[in-house]
C-alpha cells in the first residue's frame, strides 16, 4: 500500500453488508447490566419473536417432492460437518410443525421468523414446476401461525438452494442465479403474500459469501490459500462475485415486490421488504487511530445509496464488479427495513501499516485482523460458538451506528442468541438449566432498550432460536435453542430460558433467580447422556 493511502477504508472480511465501525468509548454498561429488563422498557407495539430457518429444523429431506439441496449434498462428504451430522431428519419440524407452532404460541411471542426451503417449493429452480406439496406445507404453517395470532416473518432464502442450480451453472457465482431467485421470490409473493407482511429476501449474504467462497466451509466449499485448502475457488475474488449477484437478486426481487405486490393494498399483499445482515460489532484493538479506522466501516451503502463505497473500489480495484446505471437504480433504497442479526463484538487491528497474519493482509479482508482477545483477555465471556463472546454493549452500539448511518431506517433484530458452553459438561441437565442464556438475553435486551430510548427505530427482537437444531457445519452439538430436543424421541423439552422468555413476555416478572430455581426435574429425567466433550466449529 502507498504511504499516502487515505487513512480510511472498509473492513471487508464480512464483505458488503457487515457493519464494522469504531467505538468512541462506551460508558454505562454496568448501569444497564444491573437493571432487570422488563417488557415495559420497550415501546408499545414492539414485537417479540423467535427465529428459525427451514434447513435447520425441517428434516424430511426427500419427502413431499423436495429435491436435494446444497446442504444435503455437502453433508455427504466426510469431514464437512462435525460428527458427520446432516439435516436429513433434523428435528423433524416438517412433520411436527403443529406442535412447534403450539410451542411458539406458548412462549407468548407475537412473531415467528421462518424461511422457505427453495428445493421444497421449486425442486429444479425455474427449470421445473412449482411443487404443490411444498407450497401447501408453508401455507399450512402460515395459517396455523395466524390462527394463533402470530405474525409470520418470512426469509425467502436462508443458505439452502436446489443442488440443480449449483450443478447447472454454479449457483451464486453466476448472474443466472439472479433470475432464479426472482422466480423463487415471485412464487413466494404469489402464494403467501396475502398473509405474509414482513419479507426478508436473503439471510446474511455477507456471511454466506465469505463462509462458502472465501473460507470454503459452507457449500459449495470453494476457496484458495491462505484462506483454506480447497480443490477449487478463488478467495480473493469469488466472494465479491457472489455478493454482487446476491445484492442484485435481492434488489430485483424487491423491485418486483414493490411493483406488483406491495402496491396491491390490503386485504391482499401490501407488506414490507428487507434484507438480513450479519452485523458483528467491531472495536479497535489498540488505542490507535489506524485500528479505529480498521473498525470503522459499514458496508450497507449499495443497498441504500446504489453503489459500493468508494473505499471498497479503491482497495479492491477491478476485482469489485460494477453496477450498471439501471442496476444502481434497483439497488438504491431497495429495503423498507434492515433486519439485523447480532451476536457479538470483536476487535479489529490495522493490517495496512502493521504486520498481520496471512489472510488479514488481503484486500478481501479489508486489511484488518479480527480477534476476540486483547493482551490475553477476551473481549467478553466466551460462548459455545467460536469467535462469539458475550458483549452486551455491542447491541446498543450496532443499533446506534445503523441509526446514524442509515437515517434511522426501521430495524428488526432478527437474530440474537447464545450458544451453550455445556458441550464440555458431562451433566446434561445443565443444558436445561441455561441460566447463562437468560443472562445473555437480559443483558442484550437492556442495551437494545437503551438504544431505543436514545431514538433508534427498532421495531422488534427475535431470539435465535426456538429449539436446538442443525447448526450448519457444527451439526447438533452447538445448541442455541430455548428448547432441548431429545436425540432419539425428538421430544421438545423447555429449558429455563423458555420459561424466562414466557415470563418476560407475559410481564409476570419471572426473573433470572426464580427461573434458575424453577424445577425442571421431570424433564431432566428424559434426557439421555451423549458424548459431548468436543468443541463446536463454525
Ligand atoms: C446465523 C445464521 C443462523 C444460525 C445462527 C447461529 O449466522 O443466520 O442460521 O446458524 O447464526
Amino acid at each position: 500500500m502507498e504511504a499516502n493511502t487515505p487513512r480510511f477504508y472498509f473492513v471487508f472480511l464480512s464483505l458488503l453488508l457487515s457493519s464494522r465501525f469504531l467505538v468512541e468509548g462506551f460508558s454505562g454498561e454496568e448501569e444497564e447490566e444491573e437493571k432487570d429488563i422488563k417488557i415495559t422498557d420497550f415501546p408499545h407495539g414492539f414485537v417479540f419473536g423467535v427465529s428459525t430457518s427451514a434447513y435447520q429444523i425441517e428434516g424430511a429431506y426427500l419427502e413431499g417432492g423436495k429435491s436435494l439441496n446444497n446442504w444435503d449434498v455437502f453433508s455427504r462428504i466426510q469431514g464437512n460437518i462435525k460428527h458427520g451430522d446432516n439435516g436429513y431428519i433434523s428435528v423433524d419440524d416438517y412433520h411436527r410443525y403443529l406442535e412447534d407452532t403450539e410451542i411458539v404460541h406458548s412462549l407468548g411471542v407475537k412473531a415467528y421468523r421462518l424461511s422457505i426451503s427453495w428445493s421444497r417449493v421449486l425442486p429444479e429452480g425455474r427449470f421445473g414446476q412449482v411443487n404443490p406439496a411444498g407450497v401447501m406445507f408453508y401455507s399450512n404453517v402460515i395459517d396455523k401461525l395466524l390462527l394463533k395470532g402470530i405474525e409470520p416473518f418470512l426469509t425467502i432464502h436462508h443458505h439452502d438452494l436446489p443442488q440443480e442450480l449449483e450443478d447447472r451453472y454454479g449457483a451464486w457465482l453466476s448472474p443466472l442465479m439472479q433470475e432464479d431467485f426472482v422466480h423463487f421470490a415471485e412464487i413466494c409473493f404469489k402464494n403467501f403474500g396475502d398473509r405474509v407482511k414482513y419479507w426478508m429476501t436473503i439471510n446474511e449474504p455477507n456471511l454466506f459469501a465469505n463462509l462458502a467462497y472465501m473460507d470454503g466451509k459452507y457449500p459449495p466449499g470453494r476457496c484458495s490459500l491462505p484462506f483454506g485448502n480447497c480443490s477449487v475457488g478463488n478467495s480473493d475474488i469469488e466472494p465479491l462475485t457472489v455478493m454482487h449477484n446476491m445484492l442484485l437478486a435481492h434488489a430485483k426481487a424487491a423491485k418486483l415486490y414493490r411493483d406488483h405486490f406491495q402496491a396491491i393494498r390490503l386485504p391482499k399483499q401490501g407488506g414490507s421488504i428487507g434484507i438480513v445482515v450479519s452485523a458483528t460489532m467491531f472495536e479497535p484493538l489498540r488505542d490507535d487511530p489506524i485500528d479505529q479506522e480498521a473498525a470503522n466501516r459499514a458496508s450497507l451503502d449499495p443497498l441504500l445509496f446504489g453503489d459500493y463505497p468508494p473505499e471498497m473500489r479503491h482497495y479492491l480495484g477491478s476485482n469489485l464488479p460494477c453496477f450498471s446505471p439501471e442496476e444502481t437504480k434497483y439497488i438504491e433504497g431497495s429495503i423498507d427495513f434492515i433486519a439485523v442479526n447480532h451476536y457479538t463484538t470483536l476487535y479489529a487491528k490495522d493490517c495496512l501499516h502493521s504486520n498481520c497474519t496471512a489472510g488479514a493482509d488481503h484486500a478481501i479482508k479489508g486489511y484488518a485482523y479480527i480477534t476476540g482477545e486483547r493482551d490475553g483477555v477476551f473481549i467478553g465471556e466466551p460462548t459455545g460458538m467460536p469467535e462469539c463472546y458475550v458483549v452486551p454493549r455491542g447491541m446498543e452500539n450496532i443499533v446506534d451506528y445503523l441509526k446514524k448511518r442509515y437515517h434511522n431506517m426501521p430495524m428488526f433484530v432478527t437474530e440474537n442468541g447464545y450458544a451453550s458452553l455445556e458441550l464440555q459438561d458431562a451433566q446434561m441437565k445443565n443444558l436445561l438449566h441455561d441460566s447463562k442464556r437468560i443472562e445473555f438475553h437480559k443483558a442484550y435486551l437492556a442495551f437494545l432498550a437503551r438504544a431505543i430510548r436514545k431514538g433508534a427505530d427498532v421495531r422488534g427482537y427475535f431470539v435465535w432460536t426456538l429449539m436446538d437444531d442443525f447448526e450448519w457445519i457444527s451439526g447438533y452439538r452447538m445448541r442455541l435453542g430455548m428448547y432441548y430436543v431429545h436425540p432419539q424421541t425428538l421430544n421438545r423439552i423447555p429449558k429455563l430460558s423458555a420459561q424466562w422468555y414466557e415470563g418476560f413476555l407475559s410481564s409476570n416478572g419471572l426473573n433470572n433467580k426464580e427461573a434458575t430455581n424453577a424445577s425442571l426435574l421431570k424433564d431432566e429425567n428424559a434426557i439421555v447422556s451423549e458424548p459431548v466433550n468436543e468443541t463446536a466449529e463454525i
